[in-house]
């Protein structure tokens, strides 16, 4: 298994495995063997040459299948196996204060695993449906009296999953 970038994600409605699929199609249009799975399914990440994690913010927390999938694999993580990460995020306004918001969450995030030096992160738009809620979620009025939204930039996605694909060429043989 050589030469290949493993897009790893966790999603709970859906949005970002579907940013996940988009991601892993634009590195394999930029010529790199992708392979796409579940983060909670990744048993090894040997013979990968670099990986790529993608999950959702929830109550200012990041999703804890990645924050178990850092630990779980921190000693190829921590042994220089290149990671680039990305976040949804941002459902509300998508102005700038909610942007930074979502992004001094992931920080914060972060900070607990100091020996993680991602080559990328960011903050990708989320999107959200007040009638998909479930369980505890569906209980709160002010998250059933919100709009339905989709601040996904399939653009800007696509655009930074090419930039990643230049940034990561060197990590590739
Ligand atoms: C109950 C709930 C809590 C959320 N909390 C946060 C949050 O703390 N920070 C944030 O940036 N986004 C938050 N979001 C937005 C989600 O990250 C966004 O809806 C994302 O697209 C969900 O991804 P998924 O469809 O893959 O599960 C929240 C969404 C819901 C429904």
């Amino acid at each position: 298994m050589d030469n290949k970038v493993l897009v790893a994600y966790a999603s709970k409605y859906g949005s970002t495995q579907e940013i996940a699929d988009a991601v892993a199609a634009t590195l394999r249009d930029s010529g790199l063997a992708v392979d796409l799975q579940l983060m909670r399914e990744v048993q090894i990440l040997d013979g990968y040459n670099a990986v790529v994690l993608g999950a959702p913010l929830y109550m200012f927390r990041w999703h804890k299948d990645a924050l178990r999938f850092l630990s779980q694999h921190r000693k190829i993580l921590s042994g220089g196996l290149p990671a680039a990460i990305f976040a949804g995020g941002p459902i509300t306004t998508g102005d700038e204060k909610e942007w930074q918001e979502s992004c001094a969450q992931l920080d914060q995030e972060l900070a607990k695993y100091p020996w993680f030096t991602p080559v990328a992160v960011e903050i990708v738009g989320g999107r959200f449906d007040p009638a998909k809620l479930r369980f505890p979620w569906n209980l709160l009025p002010a998250l059933k009296q919100m709009p339905a939204s989709d601040l996904r930039d399939w653009a800007a996605i696509r655009a930074w999953a090419d930039n990643l694909a230049v940034q990561l060429q060197p990590a590739l043989p």
